[in-house]
């Protein structure tokens, strides 16, 4: 078992952390560190259709004040996630020191606009002077390379303004990555994806390592949530009593113990604390992260973009 006082620091290499305090930082291929675990803003926190124009939701800045209170320094915020004012408003109303969270937003994956103006109006929105980590949601905005190699350049400049600490990419396949590093001065630092058992997407977990890329995981409990009833409900439950947690912890812990990040979110204070105070305390065996992987791999499915991939599109 890890020694409690190691001073190993997870990196973009897949080595998974020590057991330790919680969470960790991830050391970033520009220098910058990102705390393993989040609460995100998106999908239960988003502000979606009619919602989007409605004015401050005071749900979502209790809740994610909430967050910061219970632990969570990794914020997972986006565009179009419609609740930049209240991710803002939470972050003033926390009284933490600015320095001590770690802030991401994205430009949207799908439109064509300026990204200084989008950024800028992020920033304003968040009522922050910089972002930790500026994402590119998604590539499906571009129409050809160029177009996708350009908006990047566009982050390398916000990065060298010192308005973003890091950039990085969301839902990016190798080939999208191949197409930016032609021309990038600097790499992405991370890829955030959908991943979890039963979306592994096949070699890219790889080349993104090879690559010095960090990954962080998004929907990572998405076999007690969307997909339900599948080959991994038995070795999660069967994990939760062994280490005496919840199958959530199991979960998560799957993401950690391969050396990713890894983004959740809830609306129960009670879950949370469990992640902070239980996530440390458990670490799955190579074997168990093993095993899980195999029989994640039976089944094939994937909650989000839906609209840009194929029915069995596994990557
Ligand atoms: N880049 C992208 O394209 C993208 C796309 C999607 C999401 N994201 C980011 O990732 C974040 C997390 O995504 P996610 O919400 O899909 O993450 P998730 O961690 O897979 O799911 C979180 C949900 O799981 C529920 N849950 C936890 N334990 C459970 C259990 N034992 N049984 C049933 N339900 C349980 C929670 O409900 P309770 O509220 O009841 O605890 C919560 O709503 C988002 O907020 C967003 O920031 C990014």
């Amino acid at each position: 078992m890890d020694s409690i006082g190691s001073t190993f620091q997870p990196d973009a290499s897949g080595t998974p952390p020590k057991q330790g305090p919680f969470p960790p930082n991830l050391k970033l291929n520009d220098g910058n560190e990102i705390p393993l675990l989040a609460y995100g803003l998106g999908t239960a926190r988003g502000k979606w259709g009619d919602a989007a124009q409605a004015p401050l939701d005071d749900e979502i800045i209790e809740l994610t004040k909430m967050a910061i209170q219970v632990g969570y320094r990794h914020l997972d915020g986006a565009e179009v996630y419609n609740n930049e004012e209240e991710l803002g408003a939470a972050i003033e109303a926390s009284k933490i020191p600015r320095e001590q969270l770690f802030v991401t937003t994205k430009i949207s994956a799908t439109e064509k606009k300026s990204t200084q103006e989008a950024f800028s109006l992020s920033l304003k929105k968040l009522g922050l002077d910089y972002v930790d980590l500026y994402l590119l949601h998604g590539p499906w905005f571009a129409d050809s390379e160029a177009e996708l190699q350009q908006r990047w350049a566009d982050l390398e400049a916000i990065k060298a303004s010192g308005r973003a600490k890091s950039i990085g990419v969301s839902n990016f396949l190798q080939e999208h990555i191949e197409t930016l590093l032609k021309t990038a001065k600097v790499p992405p630092a991370i890829n955030q994806i959908e991943f979890h058992p039963y979306l592994q997407h096949g070699g890219l977990l790889d080349f993104l390592r090879k690559n010095n890329i960090a990954v962080s995981c998004y929907a990572p409990l998405t076999p007690l949530t969307n997909a339900k009833g599948g080959p991994v409900d038995a070795v999660w439950k069967q994990l939760a009593e062994k280490y005496g947690t919840s199958e959530s912890e199991i979960g998560l812990r799957w993401c950690v113990d391969q050396g990713l990040a890894v983004i959740t979110t809830s609306s129960k204070k009670e879950r949370l604390e469990r992640y902070i105070s239980e996530l440390p305390l458990i670490k799955l065996t190579p074997q168990e992260v093993a095993d899980i992987s195999e029989l994640g791999n039976q089944k094939h499915f994937r909650t989000f973009w839906n609209d840009k991939f194929g029915a069995d599109d596994r990557r």
